[in-house]
């Protein structure tokens, strides 16, 4: 380590709707759900990430409410848009706080590359950049989603040449066209893993008489999620567990993969449509490029099993999902904080 790292803190982090993740000295040091947990009798910040995460959906659990009565869990940038700014403030700064950098012994001068959903307003980006500030960064940058993936992807985003990205997070699915270092066509929409989780949620109400939480729905998308129903590599059913709502009682039914693919179908195909209207939208020399290069997946929903085959054949084109999808963005982030003077394409 020089010594100018030692005075020169740099850190890149990508907010994202459902994960937050920090990259520092080029490693990923927090992996977290976007998630707080307070107390809203005395405004308490109880607890952040993974550890609020398991309190969600169980607020009500007594072991938890003695001696603090009122816990809720939040999630700051739900659906893709700052929900919540205090919480979304707090949950910057615990982030930067857990990284522990600004515990040396002297206060380092920090700069930070920020990835942002591309639907969040400037009043929204200020309460961002704000919250680093407040955490003691000096110098900050923020960059959108979809860029931010691509670069992620190994993409050379300066080229004269287009890309396209079709991010899908947990609030919102990000499609967009990239080239000569900027986004030429985008479009986002409210429908990624946390649809697919209330669409599994809703199936289980209509099909089995089960009431199921958000929690138990994740698990089923993981287990048994699938937007076709006939996959190559059928996973094992999965014992999904609930209440039932005729009698009250605590009940297990058995899912298949098929049937969770027709509860997720509406959803896919809104994706599916997105994809369509931005591809209609495109300049034809970039369509060129994109018949050519094909459709790239980042996001975890690019893990849903037969999503790429589906997008492919609707449009025809070659589909690839992302070396580690959910991490495509903090490494694209973490590249552009490489890049920080380079890349003029960083929001400041
Ligand atoms: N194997 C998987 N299959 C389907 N969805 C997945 C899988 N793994 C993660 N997801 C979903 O991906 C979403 C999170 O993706 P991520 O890219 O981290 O979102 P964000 O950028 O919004 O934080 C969640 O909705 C999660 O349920
Ligand atoms: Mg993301």
């Amino acid at each position: 380590m020089g010594l100018l790292s030692i005075f020169n803190k740099e850190i890149a982090m990508d907010l994202g709707t459902a994960n937050s993740i920090v990259i520092y000295n080029d490693q990923v040091v927090i992996d977290e759900p976007s998630i707080v947990a307070v107390d809203r009798t005395t405004g308490e910040i109880k607890a952040v990430g993974r550890v609020a995460l398991e309190m969600d959906g169980k607020t009500g659990n007594p072991e938890l409410r003695t001696g603090n009565t009122n816990i809720e869990t939040i999630r700051p940038l739900k659906g893709g848009v700052i929900a919540d700014y205090e919480m979304a403030q707090h949950l910057i700064r615990k982030l930067i706080g857990m990284t522990n950098i600004s515990r040396s012994f002297m206060p380092p001068s920090l700069r930070m590359v920020i990835c942002i959903p591309s639907g969040i307003t400037n009043v929204e980006q200020r309460a961002v950049r704000e919250a680093a500030e407040q955490a003691g960064a000096k110098e900050i940058r923020m960059i959108h989603e979809p860029m931010a993936a691509a670069i992620g992807i190994g993409i050379d985003v300066l080229a004269p040449c287009g890309h396209m990205i079709v991010d899908i997070g947990g609030g919102t699915a990000e499609i967009a066209v990239i080239s000569l270092g900027g986004i030429s066509c985008n479009n986002s929409i409210r429908v990624a893993g946390d649809q697919f989780n209330d669409d599994i949620v809703n199936f289980m109400r209509q099909q089995h008489n089960m009431v199921i939480g958000v929690r138990t729905a994740e698990k089923v998308k993981l287990a048994v999620g699938s937007a076709i129903t006939e996959l190559a590599e059928e996973p094992e059913d999965f014992p999904c567990l609930g209440r039932d709502m005729l009698t009250g009682l605590p009940k297990e039914i058995t899912v298949n993969y098929k049937e969770i693919s027709h509860a997720l179908d509406k959803s896919v195909a809104r994706i599916e449509t997105a994809v369509l209207e931005t591809l209609s939208q495109t300049p034809p020399e970039l369509a060129a490029d994109i018949y050519q290069n094909g459709i790239y997946l980042a996001g975890g929903g690019a893990l849903l099993r037969g999503l790429d085959e589906r997008i492919a054949s609707k449009t025809k084109l070659k589909v690839h999902i992302a070396d580690d999808p959910l991490r495509a963005v903090a490494r694209g982030t973490g590249i552009a904080l490489k890049n920080f003077t380079r890349y003029a394409f960083l929001i400041k």
